[in-house]
């Protein structure tokens, strides 16, 4: 599916959220504060959003995704000295403690299983590493969660179908079933080892930053 969506994945994304994305990945990139030393995983950096920029603060980033065309994507971007790999974020082809940032965007509902991917991730992060995630999340207050559902489960969708792949972006609503509540996801990551686990939510808490440090 991430294959086939690919090519227009970037247009999609600045369409849904009217560019605001990447306010947000460059809020969360500030508030990581990277440095020339500082190692960065872009976890599932899909067509390398985050990795991008990342590398304005370091040379060292790695972007990580199991799409061959995401990554593609990625490379079309000439993101040199990014290294782009394509594996499996469940089974991180990295040492353990090489990496001191890792980054993830719109990628937690994708994987089979969240706990098993943060034990992953806290093995490859130094102690004190930074982690930040950037993700959809619900609106708390009714009336935003009523327009926000509308645009969200039939807007994008349609929207989807037309400029990319329906059943993808019919898709996309649907996987945020597989998104854990908030005291479900904080319990994953202390028993995954993290912990100063905070959360801002953006555009009315239609999406959401979490940031957290290895212990
Ligand atoms: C919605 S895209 C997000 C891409 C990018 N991080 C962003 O911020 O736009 C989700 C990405 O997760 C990748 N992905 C899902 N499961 C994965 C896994 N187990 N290992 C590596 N990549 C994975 C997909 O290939 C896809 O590129």
């Amino acid at each position: 599916m991430f294959d086939r969506i690919a090519p227009r994945y970037d247009r999609m994304n600045r369409l849904m959220t009217g560019r605001m994305d990447q306010r947000w990945r460059k809020e969360l990139i500030r508030r990581l504060h990277i440095g020339d030393e500082d190692y960065v995983l872009d976890l599932a950096c899909g067509t390398g959003d985050f990795a991008e920029l990342a590398r304005l603060e370091t040379r060292h980033v790695v972007g990580l995704d199991f799409s061959r065309e995401m990554l593609r994507g990625a490379q079309a971007r000439r993101l040199a000295p990014v290294q782009l790999v394509q594996g499996d974020a469940l089974r991180l082809p990295l040492r353990d403690g090489v990496i001191t940032v890792a980054v993830s965007g719109f990628a937690l509902r994708n994987f089979t299983s969240i706990p098993d991917m943060l034990v992953e991730l806290a093995r490859v992060l130094a102690p004190g590493g930074r982690l930040g995630l950037l993700e959809v999340d619900r609106p708390a207050n009714p009336v935003v969660r009523a327009g926000h559902r509308v645009y969200f489960e039939r807007v994008v969708p349609f929207v989807g179908g037309l400029l990319s792949d329906r059943s993808a972006y019919r898709y996309l609503p649907q996987s945020t079933v597989y998104m854990p509540s908030q005291d479900e996801l904080v319990a994953m990551l202390r028993e995954a080892g993290f912990a100063r686990i905070t959360k801002r939510r953006h555009a009315f808490g239609a999406a959401q930053s979490i940031m957290a440090v290895r212990q």
